[in-house]
């Protein structure tokens, strides 16, 4: 069974999934290949549906009852396929990219993947709302007449409450740009080939689907940006990818985010120690 927790491991995560405990992981985030482009990472031989549905089926005997999945791909990612006998399709979120640049002559450009929220059993065990809420954005005179519309939940008219704190992101995210070529935090042009994700991304689904303490399971880490985001609000995670470059990448920001922490730890000790004296 596994015991490298919270390194990135090498190998194949179609095999190396076998060493790791039925019933054991609080979440998984499955970035792993849309089937679209090229590139070797990407392709799969008997079409994205039928590599996703074994996905899966694989990943899902690993889940705890009430664990959740969060599957990336295109809008065909899991079209046809039957996942009710293992797994309850709970969402289906939208990552729109407004600004993605039109290609083709003969079909509307498709600015967007999905990223479906799975749960294993009819109830998530964790959904932490108030870590992933996003500003209300309205004026307030909008707001007054808004709080005068009632609304419905449960089957039950109710009046429509404002949440100071922030609304539900809801289930088209176009707040979270994808990276570029600009951006501070990709780890080399190459991972844009790919796809990268943004932290601000994988912190959403992290911080809404598990708790500190919990197990994360990336099986397609690439750059390492899930279990860095892990390390970061406090998760374990068990790690694969195949590509040894982004093996060694995904590592070192690991290892950067523990250096953090501990310097972090110190600092707030001595802050302590100092104003205890
Ligand atoms: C979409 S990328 C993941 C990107 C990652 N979320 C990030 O932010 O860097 C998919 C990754 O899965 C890896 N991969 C594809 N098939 C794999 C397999 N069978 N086992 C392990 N890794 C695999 C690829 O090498 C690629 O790095």
């Amino acid at each position: 069974m596994i015991r490298n927790l919270n390194i990135i491991q090498r190998g194949d995560s179609l095999k190396l999934i076998n060493f790791v405990d039925d019933n054991s992981i609080d979440l998984i985030i499955c970035d792993g290949p849309y089937g679209v482009t090229n590139n070797g990472w990407d392709s799969v031989e008997a079409g994205i549906q039928r590599y996703n549905l074994n996905l899966i089926k694989l990943f899902s005997s690993k889940l705890k009852n009430g664990g959740s999945l969060y599957l990336f791909g295109k809008s065909d990612c899991i079209d046809f396929i039957d996942y009710r006998p293992y797994l309850t399709l709970k969402r289906k979120i939208v990552w729109y990219q407004p600004s993605r640049l039109a290609q083709g002559k003969t079909n509307y450009t498709n600015n967007y993947d999905f990223i479906c929220f799975f749960v294993k059993g009819s109830k998530a065990n964790v959904f932490n709302l108030d870590d992933i809420r996003i500003p209300q954005l309205v004026d307030l005179t909008h707001r007054k007449r808004c709080e005068n519309v009632p609304s419905v939940t449960n089957g039950t008219w109710g009046k429509t409450k404002f949440n100071d704190r922030g609304k539900n992101p809801g289930d088209v995210w176009g707040d979270i740009k994808q990276l570029t070529y600009k951006s501070k935090e990709l780890v080399s042009r190459d991972a844009l080939n790919t796809i990268q994700k943004p932290e601000i991304l994988i912190k959403r689904l992290v911080l809404a689907s598990s708790n500190e303490g919990d197990l994360v399971l990336d099986p397609f880490a690439g750059t390492g940006t899930c279990p860095a985001v892990c390390i970061r609000h406090g998760r374990n995670f068990i790690a694969f990818e195949k590509d040894g470059d982004y093996v060694d990448e995904g590592n070192r920001r690991v290892a950067k985010e523990i250096m953090l922490k501990r310097k972090n730890r110190l600092e707030q000790d001595s802050y302590l120690f100092a104003s205890n004296a």
